[in-house]
């Protein structure tokens, strides 16, 4: 019989040095297959002398058992580096942008709401917001617009099936519900903005069925038409960077506001060329008046008490002016060559201290 010694250093070297599973399987079934070198050896123990077969027993077992324990060793090695290689060949750097192309920016409305409340912020306001879809009530009656009113039919409202209690709704047509809401829930002093959507049944290149409108509602004890002046007049001039921009309050009429003035900024048209500042040219931005007796008692306010201001304006119309975008349609095309090209940078947040412009 070959000598045990001999054949574990053959098979042990040869299993330590396999090159691959497929090489160590072979191994496998040269040595301890049903027709393997040590099978066979076992087969074999009945010829040996009696007196020895015990030991050679004993020492084929043992040598079967390191056989396969190196089996399974070389095994886990050959295992760790196809793994590896696989991963290696498999890898993803993570790092790389996924679409380098495609890189975001604020909205120019955004960027304006942002504005907006960074301004009246700083001069204490705080933001409201209310439903898109209104009651009539809200829309219209609270705010002294009553059924017959001719206001009703200038604002091309869009109409809703009435609520399951036969109220009538619409989309609303301005923010200026949003009074209403505030003032039936909140006792005065209130001094509040509500910029959001707005909705009229109108479209071409200057309106857009839905569009942005902030609107601005400050009740107390004494605020007065010369209160009004002087925080739109810091608004306008905070907003569109013009310290001396020339504002003219124009007697107008709304509904819900008595006094009403319309406000203009000072602008100049020479040569074709547009420009916000002193000039010899108005462009109207927002409406604006004292707070109706009728309104303040419409949300159960005290008019011999209570007494304030509103305005309103377009946020579409005050962005425009001041970045220059010259269509209104593009704000909602989601054109990424629009975007990048008016679009803000993420993180340029607008601060009081960094500046608004
Ligand atoms: N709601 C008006 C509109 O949509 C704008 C407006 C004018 C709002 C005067 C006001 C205001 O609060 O006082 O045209």
């Amino acid at each position: 019989m070959q000598d045990v010694d001999t054949l574990r250093e053959e098979l042990i070297g040869a299993v330590d040095t396999a090159a691959d599973a497929g090489a160590l399987e072979d191994l496998r079934v040269s040595a301890l297959g049903r027709k393997g070198r040590i099978t066979e050896l076992m087969k074999g123990l009945g010829a040996v002398e009696p007196d020895k077969r015990r030991e050679t027993g004993q020492a084929l077992n043992r040598l079967k058992d390191e056989v396969q324990a190196a089996i399974d060793t070389r095994k886990t090695a050959l295992d760790s580096v196809a793994l590896d290689a696989k991963l290696l060949e498999e890898r993803i750097d993570v790092t790389l942008p996924a679409r380098p192309e495609a890189r975001g920016s604020v909205h120019p409305i955004t960027q304006t709401i942002d504005e907006l409340v960074t301004i009246f912020g700083e001069m204490g306001f705080t933001v409201a917001e209310g439903p898109h879809i209104e009651s009539d009530y809200y829309n219209f009656t609270a705010l002294n617009i009553p059924p017959e009113h001719p206001a009703r039919q200038e604002q091309d409202t869009f109409y809703l099936p009435p609520d399951e209690s036969g109220t009538p709704r619409v989309l609303r047509t301005h923010t200026s519900p949003v009074q209403i809401r505030t003032m039936e829930t909140v006792t005065p002093p209130i001094r509040i903005i509500v910029p959001g959507r707005t909705f009229r049944s109108d479209h071409d290149a200057t309106h857009s069925p839905m569009f942005h409108q902030v609107e601005g509602l400050v009740i107390d004890k004494t605020s007065h038409m010369g209160h009004l002046k002087g925080c739109l007049t810091d608004f306008c001039r905070a907003f569109f960077g013009v310290d001396d921009l020339p504002l003219r309050f124009r007697p107008s009429y709304f509904p819900f506001t008595e006094p009403s003035a319309e406000v203009d900024i000072g602008c100049s048209r020479k040569g074709g060329e547009f420009r916000i500042g002193a000039g010899d040219d108005w462009l109207e931005i927002l409406g604006s008046g004292m707070v109706h007796p009728r309104v303040l008692a419409h949300c159960g306010i005290d008019p011999t008490e209570y007494q304030g201001f509103a305005f309103g304006m377009g946020i579409e119309r005050i962005a425009m002016l001041k970045y220059g975008i010259p269509d209104l349609r593009p704000f909602y095309d989601s054109d990424l060559r629009w975007m990048r090209h008016y679009g803000f940078m993420p993180l340029s947040v607008p601060t009081i201290s960094g500046g608004i412009n």
